[in-house]
């Protein structure tokens, strides 16, 4: 019973989340939910919900508030709060708990579990509906806005009413948390009030208008949002446009590594706004190009490092064909066969084909040089790039913004591939296994007791 009273309200919730979620992209409107209740009335009658288009006050009106609150025989309550959002919900109801109270909105969440109750997710200006309502009302209408105001009202169990409680406004206050948790004390004070008072009543809850700065900082990003990692200790990357292309990348570390020389040489490496104006791209080809330069930690020389992707549009994908290293610098100067220039690196069991509207992208990208098919490089062996953060989109950009990344992770890592076969080596194992077992059958051949008996010819004993 408990659970699914639970269930219900996660339920409820949940879908609040999800219009909530629809509502940003649907409407720039600040539409407010609307929660109704009633200990007495059910409100299975009433029109399904629509999650994505908000419902504006005209069709509150007439299609929730006049079967509910003005055509029954029961008295309403209308709990007013200057703003209200579905995201209100999210942040203070304790939503992610699975043993949650309700957390500010514990009273409403337990009339909602308790009651007949229904939740509109998006209204537009249920004020007005309110006012028409107020206006055409048959009954009294009393306006209150705490608790000893409605005990000194002359409420009649008989008695047709309205009552519109004003609630405290939870904006422009310190805790916005606590005003809303203090105002859903007094809207559960005020429903146990009607219940010991024996009047009937319907219950809505919402608020004037949407919580102020909520919908507004929605869907404004520019570039970069899928990628929206935990921000690194060291600032968030850098955002490239280079006519048309768009990059991000947070930073670079280069650990080169040659024979002959003690100590490796460690770079980091920041990325400017500028690192990526090499870049060029065409019809077919782009060529992303990062230019960065640093000195290692206790070392003195500035070292140049340039890093080259070189990618093909083939059609319905783009392929980063490859990816080339160069250092300029002290490095180059001590090893005798060879040096860092334009230097493949190996990519490994990256997935480096992506769908064309597609962009790429890699939390950590550790390449080593490549010293096995590059024999040159031998010297040099060891030496690896790590990319952090990067995000890159050669082709199609549209509505300026990358659009859904790929992965450099495949889908299927070697890891993964691992256990599938490992578990299919098992499964066969058990396959003939079975099969042997259910091949087994009893001997058919028995004696006849039926039959002649098997007479054995014997030697007279003289
Ligand atoms: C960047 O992060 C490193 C450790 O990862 C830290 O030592 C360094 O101070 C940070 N730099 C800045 C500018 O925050
Ligand atoms: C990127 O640059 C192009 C022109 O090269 C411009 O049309 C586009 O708006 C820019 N996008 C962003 C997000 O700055
Ligand atoms: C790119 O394609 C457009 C039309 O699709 C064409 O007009 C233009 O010449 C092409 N540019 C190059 C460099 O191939
Ligand atoms: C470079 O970064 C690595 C890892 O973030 C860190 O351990 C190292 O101290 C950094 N070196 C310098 C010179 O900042
Ligand atoms: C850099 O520092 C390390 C130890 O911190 C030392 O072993 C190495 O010799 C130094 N390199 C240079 C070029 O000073
Ligand atoms: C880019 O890759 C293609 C295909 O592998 C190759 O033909 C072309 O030479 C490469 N360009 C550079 C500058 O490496
Ligand atoms: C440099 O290359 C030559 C021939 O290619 C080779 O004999 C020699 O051992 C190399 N030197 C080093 C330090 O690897």
């Amino acid at each position: 019973m408990h659970t699914s009273i639970q269930l219900r309200f996660c339920s409820s919730l949940a879908f609040l989340l999800c219009c909530s979620l629809v509502l940003h992209k649907a409407s720039a409107q600040g539409v407010t939910p609307a929660l109704f209740w009633s200990p007495e009335k059910p409100m299975s009658d009433l029109p399904e919900v629509n999650g994505v288009d908000p419902l504006s006050a005209d069709l509150l009106e007439q299609q929730y508030l006049n079967p509910l609150l003005k055509h029954s025989a029961e008295s309403a309550v209308v709990f007013l709060q200057d703003k209200l959002h579905v995201d209100d919900f999210t942040k203070f109801a304790d939503v992610y708990s699975i043993d949650s109270d309700g957390g500010a909105f514990k009273n409403i969440k337990g009339f909602i579990e308790e009651h007949f109750s229904l939740e509109l997710p998006q209204v537009e200006d249920p004020l007005k509906a309110v006012e028409k309502l107020k206006s055409s009302f048959a009954g009294v209408v009393h306006t209150a806005g705490s608790l000893e105001a409605v005990k000194k009202l002359n409420l009649q169990p008989k008695q047709k009413f309205l009552l519109i409680i004003e609630l405290t406004p939870s904006t422009h206050v310190h805790d916005e948390e606590q005003a809303i948790a203090s105002n859903d004390a007094l809207v559960g004070a005020i429903c146990n009030h009607l219940h010991k008072r024996s009047i009937k009543y319907t219950a809505m809850f919402t608020g004037k208008s949407a919580s102020a700065g909520q919908w507004r900082n929605v869907d404004t990003y520019s570039g970069r949002h899928l990628l929206a990692e935990p921000v690194s200790k060291n600032g968030t990357g850098v955002f490239m446009n280079v006519s048309g292309m768009y990059f991000f990348l947070r930073d670079v570390q280069v650990y080169i590594k040659q024979k002959g020389v003690d100590n490796p040489t460690i770079l980091n490496l920041t990325v400017t706004s500028s690192s990526a104006d090499k870049s060029t791209v065409d019809n077919k080809t782009a060529m992303v190009q990062f230019d960065l330069s640093g000195t290692p930690d206790n070392g003195t020389e500035a070292y140049n490092v340039q890093i080259l992707f070189n990618t093909t549009r083939k059609g319905d994908r783009w392929v980063i064909e490859n990816i080339l290293l160069t250092v300029e610098g002290a490095a180059n100067a001590a090893a005798s066969n060879g040096s860092l220039v334009e230097s493949p690196l190996r990519t490994g069991d990256m997935d480096l084909v992506v769908p064309i509207l597609y962009s790429y992208h890699c939390s950590r990208m550790k390449m080593y040089v490549d010293t096995i098919r590059h024999k040159e490089l031998k010297d040099y062996e060891g030496t690896y790039v790590i990319l952090n953060g990067l995000q890159m989109q050669p082709f199609n950009v549209q509505h300026d913004a990358f659009f859904n990344a790929q992965d450099c992770v495949g889908f299927f890592s070697r890891a993964i591939w691992m256990g599938i076969f490992s578990s299919l080596i098992l499964l066969a194992i058990l396959f003939f296994g079975v099969m042997m077992v259910l091949n087994l059958s009893t001997p058919d051949r028995f004696d006849d007791p039926k039959g002649k008996t098997i007479v054995i010819a014997q030697a007279e004993d003289n």
